[in-house]
């Protein structure tokens, strides 16, 4: 299988980015940002409890699916359909304090491997901030994806419902995410690909072209 590995900060365009990049070649699609933010939304509905728990107690205590089709995207928590909860400001500034244990850390580690193995597709994009370091060092082709603070923030700001803080979203966010797992300078081995300057449909492009080469 054909692992395309993508990282980058907020705002860079990685979920979008990925996701078209995954359509064209017809690759699965994987967002394991999403993972990060059932879990979140479990813990903060009183379903699930982290803190004191090991990587396997939370293997099966969380009921995680998540769709690897990119033209049809879902995720789910046992029977609930949580593809718009996920996205809540409320699970949006409460992420990072999960994401920053290392039990969850290893948790996800495991269910990114494990749902991609238990997949019989001929590759798979999968995007997030530690895909290319720490998941899929091995990866056949690995990006990370910048752009401009600047940029990042205009793009976030078109994406978020009104009323939310741009900074918060993007700029916090991605300060505390950061020291957990640097993905803004490429390991060695990794593409860089910076949007600042390139649209859309550029960058998906410019990431074809690499995975056609590697
Ligand atoms: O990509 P996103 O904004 O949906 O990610 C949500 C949070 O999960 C983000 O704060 C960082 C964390 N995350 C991570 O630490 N490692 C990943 N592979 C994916 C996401």
């Amino acid at each position: 299988m054909h692992i395309v590995a993508i990282d980058g900060p907020a705002g860079s365009g990685k979920s979008s980015v990925s996701r078209a990049v995954a359509k064209q070649l017809r690759f699965g699609y994987l967002d394991t940002g999403a993972a990060y933010r059932a879990l979140t939304w479990a813990v903060l509905a009183g379903e699930l409890e982290v803190s004191t728990q090991s990587s396997e107690e939370i293997a099966e205590n969380f009921a995680y699916s998540i769709s690897l089709d990119p033209e049809d995207y879902w995720v789910r928590v046992g029977n609930s359909d949580l593809t718009y909860e996920i996205r809540l400001a409320s699970v949006g500034q409460a992420v990072s304090e999960f994401a920053s244990l290392p039990q969850v850390r290893q948790y996800m580690h495991w269910l990114t491997h494990n749902l991609i193995s238990t997949s019989s597709l001929p590759g798979i994009v999968v995007e997030g901030r530690d895909i290319t370091t720490v998941v899929f060092p091995e990866a056949k082709t690995r990006i990370l994806l910048t752009a401009s603070e600047e940029v990042r923030l205009e793009r976030r700001s078109a994406e978020l419902p009104e009323g939310t803080s741009i900074a918060d979203q993007v700029t916090k966010r991605d300060q505390i995410d950061s020291r957990v797992v640097d993905f803004r300078v490429p390991a060695p081995g990794v593409h860089l690909v910076d949007s600042t300057e390139l649209d859309f449909d550029s960058t998906v492009e410019a990431i074809i072209a690499l995975v056609a080469k590697d």
